[in-house]
């Protein structure tokens, strides 16, 4: 048999990394999109390059999003049976600085791939698409989120998806594309980027209980989250990839918790014990330490968005009957995996200034 081909763009990002990783096992070629960058920004993925002088099934290629030819030529060339566009400016807070960047990236990027797929008439591809739980942003009476529920986007970053999410579904019914959404709430884990608030958090603690003095700097404490685990979310990729009809999906773990929350259980498993006190703009977080109550998290209105989403809860029904999707990690090993990592990373730069 034939080794099925992938492309991956955002290779690089922490999904891409795990997802490639899942397609090598499965003895798929993975072909990357990379971007160039004056400094290294293949970490998350170094452990799989091999020189292709040498044999290999994992191959790495330059491009950009915001470049048609690049994603054609390379859709061309490799001529994939699965692309997986995971590539774009992911953050939603960056997205109000860089509006127009991000929906040239994370919207029309999207079309630069499909419209490369219809040119190529490339109708045995199939093709997914990382949206958000972002798309949602409003509660309208419902505890949870699901396939069905409204749009209603709070960011440059959710309207730039809110844009993939339909063009994906439009090039499914008018040029008959397998073409999915995977509409996926917050996932983390030790690869997640150092800017987004779980990792902030844990690389701060780990840190603090390794010594340092810096304080900790946040914005809205009180956004809800349902966070699961990056592992098990790549998986849900690839399968909804593998099913006769392409369809879309939301994948979540069904659970919601706050940011304190988080930092509360990733303090616990430091035997850190965080208490908090005053409201708004003037709540701390802090713990008692030789014997001195010793502030270690300020509210900073710069980590306030213009526009927030409070509360995210997902309903992931359809993916569990039809995907027989069956998370591996809890709230709380996703936390521990999480602290262990960062214990260890914060104990290496020590060993390093020593
Ligand atoms: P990530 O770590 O931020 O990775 C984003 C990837 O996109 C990186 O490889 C990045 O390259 C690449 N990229 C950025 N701009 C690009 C451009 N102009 N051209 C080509 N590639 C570009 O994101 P992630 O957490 O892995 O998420 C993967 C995808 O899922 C994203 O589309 C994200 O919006 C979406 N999503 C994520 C979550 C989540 O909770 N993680 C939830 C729902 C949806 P560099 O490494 O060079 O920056
Ligand atoms: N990043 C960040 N930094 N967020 C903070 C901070 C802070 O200092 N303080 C509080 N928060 C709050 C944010 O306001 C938000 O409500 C929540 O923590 C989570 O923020 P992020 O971790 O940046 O993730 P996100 O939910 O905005 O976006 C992530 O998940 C989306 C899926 O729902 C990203 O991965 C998106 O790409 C993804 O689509």
């Amino acid at each position: 048999m034939k080794n099925k081909i992938a492309l991956i763009t955002g290779i690089t990002g922490q999904d891409g990394s795990y997802l490639a990783e899942l397609l090598l096992k499965k003895k798929y070629k993975v072909h990357g999109l990379i971007r160039k960058s004056s400094s290294f920004n293949t970490k998350r993925i170094d452990h799989l390059y091999i020189d292709p002088h040498n044999r290999t099934n994992f191959f790495l290629h330059y491009g950009d999003l915001t470049d048609s030819n690049s994603i054609y030529n390379l859709i061309h060339n490799i001529k994939p049976n699965e692309i997986y566009n995971l590539g774009a400016q992911s953050h939603v807070g960056v997205s109000f600085e860089n509006p127009e960047y991000t929906a040239e990236v994370s919207g029309i990027g999207t079309l630069r791939v499909l419209e490369a797929m219809r040119f190529l008439k490339m109708k045995n591809v199939k093709f997914y698409q990382a949206s958000t739980s972002e798309l949602f942003g409003e509660k309208y009476n419902e505890k949870s989120f699901n396939e069905q529920s409204k749009f209603h986007p709070k960011s440059p970053y959710g309207v730039a998806k809110l844009y993939s999410y339909w063009i994906t579904s439009v090039y499914r019914e008018a040029y008959g594309l397998f073409a999915c959404n995977g509409i996926l709430f917050n996932h983390e884990s030790p690869r997640r980027g150092e800017t987004f608030v779980t990792r902030k958090i844990t690389r701060f603690l780990t840190r603090r209980k390794l010594g340092s003095n810096e304080i900790l700097y946040l914005g809205n404490l009180n956004a809800k989250r349902d966070w699961g685990h990056a592992k098990d979310y790549v998986e849900m990729q690839w399968r909804i990839l593998q099913q006769k009809k392409s369809e879309d999906y939301v994948i979540a773990t069904g659970a919601t918790h706050t940011v304190r929350e988080f930092i509360v259980a990733a303090g616990k498993l430091l035997n850190l014990k965080i208490y908090w006190s005053g409201k708004g703009l003037k709540e701390r977080g802090y713990i008692h330490e030789d014997n001195r109550k010793k502030v270690i998290i300020k509210v900073d209105k710069k980590y306030f968005r213009p526009n927030e989403v409070d509360y995210l809860r997902g309903n992931p029904i359809k993916a569990q009957k039809k995907l027989n999707f069956k998370p591996k990690y809890s709230f709380l090993s996703l936390v521990k995996e999480m602290i262990n990592e960062d214990l260890f990373l914060a104990q290496e730069e020590l060993n390093k200034k020593r």
